[in-house]
């Protein structure tokens, strides 16, 4: 063979190679969150080993440089050289400007063929400026090795953007189940990639202390360490065998906090640490017993503790003193302005027996236990204060009496924050039913173990930090949202990326994205393209749920039925007669038309093959079914299934009364009236209701019927009580039904009496009780 015929094949293949290069160019746009705004432009610029770096040499900034660089260079295998003049071509220039307008988190991107002009008034922004930038090119950018034919091309576009909330923050408890630092890190990565800004480190719990306090070594040495009964169910586990050794556990020494600060720094993510008090302490007593008010010796909690009893001595000033102590490490430590000190679920009934508690009570002239938690936390903030920094505290802090300067973390609802913004304190949301990543995110059938609730995707997408009880003033408290990623369930790295990702990705735009840039829609087309991100980046993220929901709607006067999943592009094929779904049944294009009863049977079909399971719902037709009907007060927020209508749409909630069918009232009744549009005979109204006195939830006190002609005069009365007393344990569905001698009526009221406030024996007592209902049946 002679050498032309060599060079020559391996010329053309080159050739070839090179056109056949892997590209963007027929891809629109596609960033997440999604920024204020994209005009993009004809052309491309193209990242290549000649492509130089620009940068102020502010320590700040150039850590942002760094980082971009080494981003490159993984994937490109380019080391981008550092330009000279920002007159050169082919250039990347990183700049501090002075535009007020965007803060210190918004930035501007310029893109023409020959350079690339990133600007912002401090790193942060330019940091999200590069955020941008890399999801500008292929998802290929983010691979962890070098890849090779592909152009590195970035389409010629400007790009104004800032954020909507200055609190944009992921938790991660290490407590229940402890993590590695390289996982912790792999997490912060995560949330700078999402344009996050705060890691909220829930450090203490009772399940393991994991932070290194000099001057208390048991902590890490007894208190961070249990017994392994990872075999076993979170609620079952065993305690410890005489002479068993604890070696479950880990702590993360003094020297590793600072390194995972630093890299957060570097990410623009500022770490908030969380020190328990004064309950979720028990771990503490394994180390120091002497501080609780039992002063017994525990074991640290090798699984569910609950109710967690055993509490800091409100009395001991020991326990003030140990407290001081150790925020005196952790300030020393975390740069932060804020310490998080917890302060949730705090169970009093030891200060109520405990003398020293007590002689707190009657020497601060406090009114109970709820003013002693105060006083506790009022103690506890007074000190922070001293040493320049703020308090943060989950709601329950409100109880008893707000400390004077504390944020307050809303978690049990949208209530806690709502009040404390009212009364003029800052707020971070983070309510369980938005923002708790703990909980399912799919078919609890086909999903690993969870803590329980059900938060999809596009629940948390629906998400809106800022309740409509508050004015435009009270509104400036609330400085944004977070995801609680709680680890009872949650053993592994990759299992706690799976219930993070994409729900971290949603609250990300809810969080960084005005209200009106979201658009469920185009989300779920850009999510594709950040979950290809994933793919590069090895995230084990979860692919959502493959469920299909079956709702009814109301559309143009008419009865029908919607089916729909959060699937992006998957065709959903039914059937309307009790048979299993195939490839050959009807595809769903739009709202059914049903006028009668059937059972509605759905599954989500890739490459012609039922994806999981089919949904199934059976719609019962009665003479309410579709007709019009109010609701005198509202439900809860939390459970507002789709309002009035879902009390005669024909369907009936299931035994979990999160399904998204049930209606809630907290503390409230039900008062609802349906109009049959005419003058019907009625044989019997009832409805359903649901009792789990575990879950604050119990049947009604007693339901009215009425029954009303067409003046609205009132024709027939029924006041029924429920058979089941409060007494029975678990859930039970009871239809309670009222008989009517065949009558003429038009409207139909309903009330049902919520008992309102829990009873004295429940471990809730004097709470606001809830009622949930659903399907108001008339015949
Ligand atoms: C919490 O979930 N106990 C704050
Ligand atoms: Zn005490």
């Amino acid at each position: 063979m002679n050498k032309f015929s060599i060079i020559f094949p391996a010329i053309l293949l080159v050739f070839l190679f090179s056109c056949t290069r892997k590209t963007n160019e027929l891809k629109p746009i596609s960033i997440i969150p999604q920024p204020v705004t994209i005009e993009q432009q004809e052309g491309y610029f193209e990242i290549n080993k000649k492509t130089r770096i620009i940068y102020p040499i502010e320590k700040n900034a150039k850590q942002v440089a760094e980082y971009l660089k080494e981003i490159l260079k993984k994937s490109t295998g380019y080391e981008l050289a550092p330009g000279s003049s920002n007159n050169e071509k082919n250039t990347i220039i990183l700049n501090i400007t002075g535009k007020e307008e965007l803060g210190n988190e918004g930035y501007e991107l310029k893109i023409v063929k020959d350079k690339i002009i990133l600007s912002a008034n401090k790193s942060n922004g330019l940091f999200y400026g590069v955020q941008s930038l890399l999801q500008l090119l292929l998802a290929d950018i983010f691979n962890q090795q070098q890849v090779e034919n592909v152009k590195w091309n970035i389409p010629c576009c400007n790009i104004y953007d800032k954020p909507r909330f200055p609190w944009r923050g992921m938790h991660l408890d290490v407590s229940r189940h402890f993590f590695p630092v390289e996982f912790i890190k792999r997490y912060i990565d995560l949330i700078a990639m999402h344009k996050m800004n705060i890691f909220h480190w829930h450090l203490t719990d009772d399940n393991g202390w994991r932070i290194e306090i000099k001057k208390y070594p048991l902590l890490t040495e007894a208190a961070a360490w249990r017994v392994d009964r990872e075999d076993m169910h979170w609620r079952e586990v065993t305690p410890p065998e005489p002479g068993e050794e604890a070696t479950y556990g880990g702590f993360y020494t003094q020297e590793e906090i600072r390194d995972v600060i630093a890299y957060a720094a570097q990410r623009q993510i500022t770490v908030i640490p969380e020190i328990e008090m004064p309950g979720h302490t028990s771990e503490v007593f394994a180390a120091y017993p002497e501080l609780s008010c039992r002063g017994e010796k525990l074991y640290v909690q090798p699984g569910s503790y609950w109710p967690n009893t055993d509490i800091f001595c409100a009395g001991n000033e020991d326990v003030f003193t140990f407290l001081e102590d150790v925020l005196d490490e952790v300030m020393e430590l975390f740069p932060a302005k804020y310490i998080h000190i917890g302060g949730d679920e705090a169970t009093k009934q030891e200060w109520e027996k405990c003398p020293k508690c007590q002689d707190r009570i009657k020497s601060e002239g406090l009114k109970n236990e709820h003013e002693l938690q105060s006083y506790f936390i009022k103690r506890i903030e007074k000190y922070l204060n001293s040493k320049g920094k703020l308090l943060i505290g989950w709601d329950e802090i409100l109880e008893g009496g707000l400390a004077p300067e504390a944020t307050v973390m809303s978690w049990r609802g949208f209530q806690g924050g709502i009040d404390a913004a009212t009364q003029g304190h800052d707020v971070i949301m983070c309510p369980t039913s938005h923002c708790y990543f703990d909980y399912y995110q799919g078919n609890p059938d086909f999903e690993p173990l969870a803590i329980g609730g059900f938060t999809s995707l596009k629940k948390v997408y629906s998400f809106n930090p800022i309740p409509e009880e508050l004015n435009e003033v009270q509104s400036k408290h609330i400085l944004g949202g977070q995801g609680n990623v709680w680890t009872e369930y949650i053993a592994t790295p990759e299992h706690a990326e799976y219930m993070s990702v994409p729900r971290m990705t949603a609250l990300a735009e809810v969080l960084w994205s005005e209200k009106d840039d979201h658009n469920w829609e185009s989300f779920q087309v850009r999510l594709q393209d950040q979950l290809s991100r994933f793919d590069q980046l090895n995230v084990n993220y979860s692919k959502g749920s493959w469920k299909v929901n079956i709702f009814p709607i109301m559309e143009d006067g008419k009865y029908k039925v919607e089916l729909e999943s959060e699937q992006f592009d998957a065709p959903i094929y039914y059937t309307l007669d009790g048979s299993e779904p195939l490839a050959e049944s009807d595809i769903y294009q739009s709202p059914l038309m049903i006028d009668g009863s059937t059972i509605i049977k759905a599954g989500l079909f890739v490459d012609g093959e039922l994806q999981e399971y089919a949904s199934e719902k059976e719609i019962v037709f009665h003479k309410g079914v579709g007709k019009n009907s109010y609701l005198k007060e509202p439900p809860s927020r939390k459970y507002p299934a789709r309002g009035a209508m879902s009390l005669v749409d024909g369907l009936k909630g299931s035994d979990n009364y999160r399904d998204g069918y049930w209606l809630g009232f907290q503390g409230t009744d039900l008062n609802f009236e349906v109009d049959l549009g005419k003058e019907e005979t009625i044989n019997t109204v009832g409805a359903s209701f649901f009792q789990n006195t575990g879950n604050w939830i119990f049947m009604p006190e007693r339901v009215t019927f009425e029954i009303l002609d067409s003046d609205k005069k009132m024709i027939a009365k029924n006041i029924l009580i429920p058979d089941a007393t409060s007494e029975v344990k678990g859930t039970i569905i009871e239809d309670i039904k009222a008989e009517f001698d065949v009558i003429v009526g038009r409207y139909i009221k309903v009330h049902a009496k919520n008992i309102r406030t829990i009873p004295d024996w429940h471990e809730g007592a004097g709470s606001k009780s809830w009622i949930f209902v659903d399907e108001v049946v008339v015949e």
